[in-house]
């Protein structure tokens, strides 16, 4: 019999490669997908199988983690062997815009999950995954970050985290549920969201160096995160409901690196080195040199006289709306026990992350570039 799964946030980047993972260990997954206006189901669009499928083994629900008697409906219509919960407004900076609607999604749309199982006497078969985040230890108390570390959360965000922490833990001891965080610190990916850093950063590099765009503003370029695959997280998310005993684990990589180096590290995949001059909102970068072989190599010879034309120009810039009310300025974890007891070891690096990442959107850069063109040659023709 295959096992039961239901991930919440099925459409979110963790939740594509989780829900990829475990079809490959044959479950039948069950996806908890908003209602949108436009198609939102682009990175599981490769697993859809249509509703008119035999034995279907990927099943989609609409539903949203502000509505109770929706959650509970599924939970009792798929009695699911494992919950993973992914869904949450998962952006820091729009937390401070949206409190109210962060604190309903992510803090107590996890107590209806909980409550939910309860409720319906499924305590002792459904095992619960809580998308527990290193935004817990803000303004840090420790350094390196392990799951002694006392919180300290700086966003709506992060309060509204810190609730679904702690009510995953009270459910556990109360309840005797098979129910765990897993604190993950920043994970990234090609598919990652466009307005998170790193894939800001990829994104637009790519296109400065197929001429697409002149500049990227950014924020605070000295904040410093502990950056992974996410296709490597999603595995400990796995591991972590595998053990006899639920636990919390921290799962990162234990080295950290600033935003300044990752811009840095994404153009030099173009073989284009950047150089950062000033301080605050004043600093500057721009491109000190270009290796031309690799240029050509990675980005492709017929851009290389446009992108030497921008020799010493300022490609990178602050834009203080970008800055935080709070920021959390270090996070570097320490995976010692997620290692120990689970076995996790991550196959990538922040170098092979940022390598598959620049690849992904180069490709996708030049896509986009080769669509608007035929586009505008078609709409030429009709008129
Ligand atoms: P993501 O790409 O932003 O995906 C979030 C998912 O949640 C999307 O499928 C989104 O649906 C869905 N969602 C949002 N609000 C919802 C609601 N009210 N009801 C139902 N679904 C809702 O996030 P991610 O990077 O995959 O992260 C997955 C989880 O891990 C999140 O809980 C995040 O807070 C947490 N986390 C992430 C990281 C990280 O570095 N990525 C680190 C630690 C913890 P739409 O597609 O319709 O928007
Ligand atoms: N988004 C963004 N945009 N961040 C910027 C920018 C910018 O233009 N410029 C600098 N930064 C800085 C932010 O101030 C922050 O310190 C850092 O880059 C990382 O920002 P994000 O990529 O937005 O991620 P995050 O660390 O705030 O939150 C992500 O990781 C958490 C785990 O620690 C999200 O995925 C959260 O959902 C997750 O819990």
């Amino acid at each position: 019999m295959s096992k039961v799964a239901l991930i919440t946030g099925v459409t979110g980047q963790d939740g594509a490669y989780l829900t990829e993972y475990l079809l490959k260990k044959d479950y039948v997954v069950h996806g908890l997908k908003r209602r949108s206006s436009s198609f939102n189901t682009d990175r599981i669009d490769h697993l859809y199988q249509d509703p008119h499928t035999e034995n279907r083994n990927l099943i989609l629900h609409y539903g949203d983690l502000t509505d109770s008697l929706n959650i509970t409906r599924i939970i009792q219509e798929t009695q699911p062997d494992e919950i993973y919960n992914l869904a949450a407004m998962s952006h820091v900076k729009v937390s401070f815009d949206t409190p109210e609607y962060t604190a309903n999604a992510d803090g107590i749309g996890t107590l209806r999950i909980l409550e939910a199982v309860r409720l319906l006497g499924l305590s002792g078969k459904s095992r619960i995954y809580q998308a527990s985040t290193s935004e817990l230890y803000g303004l840090v108390q420790e350094v390196p970050q392990k799951e002694t570390t006392p919180f300290y959360p700086r966003s709506p965000y992060a309060v509204a985290k810190l609730y679904a922490y702690w009510i995953t833990v009270n459910y556990r001891e109360a309840y005797k549920m098979h129910a765990s965080n897993g604190i993950l610190f920043n994970h990234e990916s090609p598919v990652r969201g466009e307005t998170f850093v790193t894939r800001k950063i990829t994104r637009a590099v790519s296109r400065i160096m197929l001429g697409m765009q002149e500049k990227i503003y950014l924020g605070n370029l000295s904040a410093r995160r502990d950056w992974g695959h996410a296709k490597d997280y999603v595995k400990a998310m796995y591991l972590i409901l595998q053990q006899d005993v639920p636990s919390d684990y921290v799962i990162a990589t234990g080295i950290t690196t600033e935003v300044r180096d990752f811009v840095k590290m994404a153009f030099a995949e173009g073989g284009v080195e950047i150089a950062f001059k000033g301080e605050g909102a004043d600093e500057r970068g721009y491109i000190a040199s270009i290796d031309e072989k690799v240029f050509k190599e990675k980005v492709g010879g017929e851009y290389l006289s446009a992108m030497s034309t921008k020799k010493d120009k300022v490609v990178v810039a602050v834009d203080p709306q970008y800055f935080r009310p709070t920021e959390v300025e270090l996070l570097i974890g320490d995976p010692t026990k997620s290692k120990s007891v689970l076995g996790w070891n991550p196959e990538y690096d922040l170098p092979g992350l940022v390598t598959d990442m620049m690849t992904g959107d180069i490709k996708l850069m030049k896509r986009e570039s080769y669509l608007r063109s035929g586009g505008y040659r078609i709409m030429n023709y009709f008129e």
